[in-house]
């Protein structure tokens, strides 16, 4: 057996043997394959994660080559570590519903849980292959991982929207992050049942994509990449003590020349920890010609007194219960 799929099987059977999948195993490996209990190379590009209860939920775009060509796809996985994901379902398979034609897409979905109604609710980016119909789909269902159904497409307080990012806070408000190409990136507030986009909460004149928002420490930090498609740029982030501004200048991540380490922001993922509190930057490294080989690039940030910090990417372990991470040398 060949050395990759001896590597590959034995993930495969730590994942199901509760034994091994300790909470202490947790290591990543940025821009690697990154293998499911299957063995096969995580589909979640784009992404988001939910969690329910102590399982985190990783959705985004299952790119698969299997895939039928006319449906787009996103998939769920789950973790109870966030480095050793069981594969659970292909929650949308769907067919152009809203007539885009040949190209159709749907991208970074988001999945957001709305406790009045029970239902779990999926937001992505549904446009042509032109870019122009420019406006968020939402789906729904009633368990988790289980096959949304869709509800409709429109433009979010009827505005363009097209990389959509989704923002939880502290007090459990949710938040669409979107796109809007002629103006800049805005933060808009979910109604109560989180089926429409009720209220904006600031425009910020800045054009980016990718955008993710955390609140840490008192503070929110908001992140987005440059609008350079599939290729990678300087990521920059900005600060402010409420979602509705002031906001700061946006400075870089990491040193500029870098492009973030040939990846774009999707996600700005907090983890409470009984020690400290952390916060991962999840990013897409992009493989257009082979969407489903693109990697991943998680790391914990350096983050505090209004200052955020991208390190460079190595393997890196974290510690779900406490926080804490360490990066290797
Ligand atoms: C990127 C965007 C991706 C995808 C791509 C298409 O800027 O973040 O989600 O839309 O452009 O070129």
């Amino acid at each position: 057996m060949e050395l990759r799929s001896l590597v590959l099987n034995f993930c495969a059977v730590a994942a199901m043997l509760p034994c091994l999948s300790v909470k202490s195993a947790a290591t990543f490996q940025p821009g690697a394959v990154w293998p499911d209990q299957r063995g096969q190379h995580i589909q979640a590009h784009g992404g988001g994660i939910l969690k329910v209860g102590d399982t985190f939920y990783w959705f985004g775009e299952d790119r698969s080559q299997t895939n039928q060509r006319g449906r787009r796809y996103v998939a769920c996985y789950a973790s109870t570590n966030l480095a050793q994901w069981t594969f659970r379902n292909q929650v949308v398979k769907q067919a152009d519903p809203e007539n885009l034609g040949r190209g159709w897409i749907l991208e970074r979905p988001k999945v957001f849980y709305n406790a009045p109604t029970k239902k779990f609710v999926l937001y992505a980016h549904i446009d042509n292959g032109r870019y122009n119909f420019a406006s968020v789909a939402v789906f729904t269902c009633d368990t988790v991982d289980g096959d949304y159904q869709y509800l409709k497409s429109f433009r979010p307080l009827g505005h363009e929207s097209r990389d959509i990012g989704q923002f939880i806070d502290d007090d459990g408000a949710a938040y669409l992050i979107f796109e809007d190409r002629p103006f800049g990136f805005r933060i808009a507030k979910l109604s109560a049942d989180y089926l429409n986009v009720e209220k904006e909460m600031c425009l910020i004149p800045q054009h980016m994509e990718g955008g993710a928002v955390v609140h840490y420490d008192g503070l929110y930090y908001a992140i987005g990449s440059e609008l350079t498609g599939w290729r990678a740029n300087p990521n920059k982030y900005a600060t402010a003590k409420s979602l509705a501004g002031p906001w700061s200048e946006f400075k870089d991540i990491a040193p500029p020349e870098k492009n973030t380490y040939g990846s774009q922001s999707t996600m700005l993922l907090k983890i409470a920890g009984t020690k400290t509190p952390r916060v991962i930057f999840m990013g897409d490294i992009w493989r257009p010609q082979t969407q489903w080989d693109s990697r991943y690039l998680w790391m914990p940030l350096e983050i505090g007194g209004g200052k955020l910090t991208l390190p460079e990417p190595r393997e890196w372990t974290l510690d779900i219960t406490t926080g804490e991470t360490k990066i290797g040398k």
